[in-house]
């Protein structure tokens, strides 16, 4: 992978950010947008503009048509066995919420239980706290180990004749561990139970394959995936979704829709296999200089860790890390990442993390690990 002709192709990096260079590494939270998807909003706006699904006429017919053609991408690059597999929503929360208000509210009785982990983001879990409220079921939390992972025993142990959903995450978002979805998906089906996948951070840093992981559904973020925001993927098995387009009420984000299809071309054009090893590399790198840094303590310790370090400074609040850095135009994320449940396990109020994407590189790790070192200076650190 050629680093630099991609970084090219991403209008943002020629932009001076208060006066530095970027060093975008907050991709998690979003990533940038290569030209192809600007132009892409842009053209469809200026030249081929029209609701979709309704309208007969040349514009809306041609609108329509490309609306659909996404859908065949999406279907596609996550090997979907069928294109109304796809439905587009605002965004992976939706996505959630939409499983968890309409799959959730029809098989789930009071006393049953949803196991969700301690990994989950809250859009994995409000959803599922809700029906709690109304509909009194149980949540379990199936717990990490030491290392941050989630062994699939750690699943097995939680199971019980009232689960009747697993709702898990494919990617964590804080300890960029990995989950053998495909295993877990097999022991649930085994036992009768439905399998929601969270792939907000899986969908950008894994190859996705819908037939072989075969879950029941997978929530999809577009724009951790190079493309619009205010667009979200949920993919669902066709028994359980019959009609795709009656999730689809109202005007759509139609410009998002369109415009992702080049998202997923821009991806495809590197290829995943390319994406995944580059991305495995700039992670051991990262893992390797970071651990290095004395004070510098990396969260999780994941057998496959993919896309994101979190860390913290002893003695430095994450939140004066994120600052000390972006003065240098070194951007991360500090908090809790929507992860209080695993923060508040870990004894920590928040963290530091850098996320990756396609145009990081190990200079700009190199970058963090100097923005580290000057912000332990500021703090009188060794
Ligand atoms: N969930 C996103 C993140 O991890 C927003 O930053």
């Amino acid at each position: 992978m050629n680093i630099d002709n991609i970084k090219k192709e991403f209008p943002i990096f020629d932009e001076k950010i208060q006066n530095n260079d970027l060093v975008y590494l907050d991709s998690a939270n979003s990533s940038q947008k290569p030209k192809v998807v600007l132009d892409r909003i842009n053209d469809f706006y200026s030249k081929q503009f029209s609701n979709v699904g309704r309208s007969l006429h040349y514009l809306a017919v041609a609108a329509t048509n490309l609306y659909e053609n996404t859908r065949s991408s999406v279907q596609k690059y996550i090997n979907a066995k069928d294109k109304n597999e796809i439905v587009f929503t605002k965004g992976a929360t939706e996505a959630l919420n939409l499983v968890a208000n309409t799959l959730g509210q029809s098989i789930l009785e009071p006393n049953d239980e949803v196991l969700i982990t301690e990994l989950e983001h809250h859009s994995n879990y409000v959803p599922w706290h809700f029906l709690r409220k109304s509909k009194n079921i149980k949540i379990k939390f199936a717990e990490i180990n030491e290392d941050g992972d989630l062994p699939i025993e750690n699943i097995e142990k939680e199971i019980t004749e009232k689960t009747k959903v697993i709702a898990i995450t494919h990617l964590s978002n804080v300890t960029g561990a990995v989950l053998p979805i495909k295993e877990i998906t097999q022991l649930a089906h085994s036992k009768g139970i439905v399998v929601v996948v969270d792939g907000c951070q899986g969908g950008p840093h894994l190859k996705l394959d819908m037939q072989d992981l075969d879950c029941d559904f997978y929530a999809i973020s577009c724009h951790k995936m190079y493309g619009p925001t205010g667009l979200g993927v949920l993919y669902g098995k066709k028994k359980w979704l019959e009609l795709p387009n009656k999730y689809e009420a109202g005007t759509m984000a139609t410009a998002q829709v369109i415009a992702f299809d080049q998202s997923i071309k821009f991806l495809e054009s590197i290829g995943i296999e390319k994406i995944i090893k580059h991305e495995k590399e700039l992670i051991e790198y990262g893992q390797e200089i970071l651990q290095k840094n004395n004070s510098v303590k990396l969260i999780g310790n994941p057998k496959k860790r993919s896309g994101v370090l979190s860390f913290t400074i002893k003695g430095v609040h994450p939140h004066d890390i994120a600052t000390i850095l972006d003065e240098t135009g070194v951007a991360i994320r500090a908090g809790h990442h929507c992860c209080q449940i695993l923060h508040d396990k870990l004894g920590i109020p928040a963290s530091a993390r850098a996320s990756l994407g396609v145009y990081n590189s190990k200079d700009d790790l190199d970058k963090l690990n100097e923005g580290i070192s000057n912000c332990k200076k500021i703090f009188d650190l060794k």
